[in-house]
């Protein structure tokens, strides 16, 4: 049987004409997170050299493609070992995972959000996403997550966001001390 595998600009076109259409947030997560999937099951859709951590370190993100009505597509690659404390995104996003594998956790924000430098976080879930699989970021709701690699070889994700994250004012958090401290993501490592 002829598989006929799907694009990198396929995917772009795709996700573009749907951001573009302005959907709810049901039919974007829905249809987008399809397009994802469809995308993770073939690694030959991205270059090799944006499959790989950086030069000199343990981590990787590369830009992919950032269109006018602020779709963003990156790849982040994931070192063995590999760690982010938890995060905020202020954006939705999408993160599909293409080789190996990343665990996911997730927390739920039960402070009145009155203050910029507190945020009161419980642990809600842990997931070990694998490849072929889409985790979803929804503003507001559940996009508070931290990363860990704790294989021996590096994970490669496609991450899909509504805005540039060189844009934004982020947050990350410190659970121990609940201290929310404001971040903003200045490069990635292509450009
Ligand atoms: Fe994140």
């Amino acid at each position: 049987m002829l598989t006929v595998k799907y694009a990198l600009d396929e995917f772009i076109h795709d996700m573009s004409a749907l951001v573009d259409d302005q959907p709810d947030q049901e039919r974007l997560f829905d249809l987008g997170s399809q397009y994802l999937e469809r995308l993770v099951v073939n690694p030959d859709a991205i270059p090799e050299e944006y499959r790989v951590p950086a030069r000199g370190r343990n981590h990787g993100t590369y830009m992919l493609h950032h269109g006018d009505n602020g779709l963003l597509v990156t790849t982040v690659v994931w070192g063995a070992g590999d760690h982010i404390g938890p995060h905020d995104h202020r954006t939705w996003g999408m993160i599909g995972v293409m080789d190996n594998g990343i665990t996911e956790t997730r927390f739920t924000r039960h402070d009145d959000r009155s203050r910029d430098d507190y945020a009161l976080l419980e642990k809600d879930r842990e997931t070990l996403v694998r490849p072929g699989e889409v985790s979803l970021l929804v503003p507001d709701v559940d996009e508070i997550h931290q990363m860990d690699n704790y294989s021996d070889r590096p994970t490669v994700e496609i991450h899909v966001y509504g805005s540039d994250l060189r844009g934004l004012q982020r947050s990350r958090y410190n659970l121990e001390t609940c201290e929310a401290r404001s971040f903003t993501t200045t490069r990635f490592d292509n450009c």
